[in-house]
């Protein structure tokens, strides 16, 4: 083994200005950089604790049961419906976009009979519509995506969406993983049973942890399943254990990533979350007053718009492929481009958590009025 053919690290300065990773939180680095202990530590422990009051925090919910599950955004995912599914459950998926997609593929995996409403890319759900098609069966569950981070479309009236499933016996599973900590989510409030997140949007920490919180409904309903959860791995009924007062080893917490999101809820904490959701819609709409400048007009009507995420339909004058890279190797800017569907006619440009700042945006605009000009 010629060890010297494998040179020291040293990753660009680049400026995450896409869907996700976005840019971590020097704070959130300085903390990843401190000793690791034991995953049963009594320090750790504590420090379990905190990261748990603080999930609460920004979910906006009392639920005990609030812990981020080891593994990014589709390990949240994967148990939002894995816990709650047993082969031969209905399930209703509001499809409108490619995580909802998603959703429907683990959901069947779980043998789950799926029964998908679908929209257009870049449209949203009407709470009528989702209400008639649940009254038409009996459902276990209602999933949907918060903020579809393929199409840029927040999906609306999550309270009446919710209200109407509970009216119908059904639990509510939300994706929030691009809007936790960058746009209002209020767990409690609209009466969601489980909700998932990620690490590496706006909370500014890297990827690998994705909150997870479960309504005491959804509990109820967990230990009440008649099979085991075909998930070892992701299997709630084990893993509260450890978050809980037993404390009983199940895996080994990544600690180090443990560390980065304590660190990042705090400065969350710090900012306040209304503030927080504020200074991601500044931030925002001074980019899409840009974007219309140079004739890349956002996609999603502003009604439904995502703040954390912005797609905007490409002029003749800017090539997909070729601007991203020129963005890439020229000013060291990553934004992302569209699929399925939208593949070759959106870019997707992300401004979150530590990446929400004006200079930032005033940055990415002159780049793209060179690449126009
Ligand atoms: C809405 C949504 N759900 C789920 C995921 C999956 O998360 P991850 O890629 O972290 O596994 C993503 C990733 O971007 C997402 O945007």
């Amino acid at each position: 083994m010629e060890a010297s053919q494998f040179k020291d690290l040293n990753p660009s300065p680049r400026l995450l200005l896409g869907p996700g990773p976005s840019l971590v939180h020097p704070r959130v680095l300085r903390a990843m950089s401190t000793p690791v202990i034991g995953h049963l530590d009594p320090e750790f422990l504590a420090l379990m604790n905190e990261v748990q009051a603080l999930l609460r925090y920004v979910f906006q919910t009392q639920n005990e049961l609030t812990i981020p599950i080891s593994g990014t955004g589709s390990a949240g995912m994967e148990a939002a419906l894995c816990n709650f599914i047993e082969p031969g459950d209905n399930v209703l998926i509001a499809v409108m976009g490619y995580f909802g997609e998603r959703m429907v593929d683990m959901a069947r995996r779980y043998g789950a009979n799926v029964d998908r409403l679908d929209r257009q890319w870049g449209e949203i759900f009407d709470p009528a519509e989702i209400e008639q098609q649940l009254s038409r069966k009996k459902y276990k569950l209602l999933a949907f995506v918060h903020a579809e981070t393929s199409t840029g479309a927040e999906q609306l009236h999550v309270k009446e969406i919710a209200a109407a499933a509970h009216k119908h016996g059904a639990l509510v599973v939300m994706d929030c993983v691009t809007s936790l900590g960058g746009m209002p989510v209020r767990v409690d409030e609209w009466d969601v049973d489980i909700a998932y997140s990620c690490s590496q949007k706006c909370l500014s920490c890297p990827p690998g942890l994705a909150p997870l919180t479960v309504s005491p409904r959804a509990r109820e309903v967990l230990r009440a399943r008649k099979t085991p959860v075909a998930n070892w791995y992701l299997d709630l009924t084990m893993v509260e254990k450890y978050w809980g007062n037993e404390r009983t080893y199940h895996h080994t917490a990544p600690i180090t990533m443990n560390y980065a999101l304590r660190e990042g809820l705090r400065i969350v904490a710090e900012e306040g979350l209304e503030a927080r959701w504020a200074r991601h819609r500044a931030n925002a709409e001074a980019l899409w007053a840009g974007l219309e400048e140079l004739d890349l007009t956002p996609f999603v009507p502003p009604s439904y718009r995502l703040t954390p995420l912005t797609t905007c339909a490409l002029s003749p004058r800017l090539d997909d492929v070729a601007g991203r890279k020129r963005l890439l190797d020229e000013y060291n800017i990553e934004v992302a481009g569209g699929f399925g569907p939208l593949k070759g006619k959106i870019w997707r440009i992300g401004l979150m958590g530590y990446g929400s700042r004006r200079e930032n945006v005033t940055l990415l605009l002159a780049a793209l009025r060179k690449l126009l000009s």
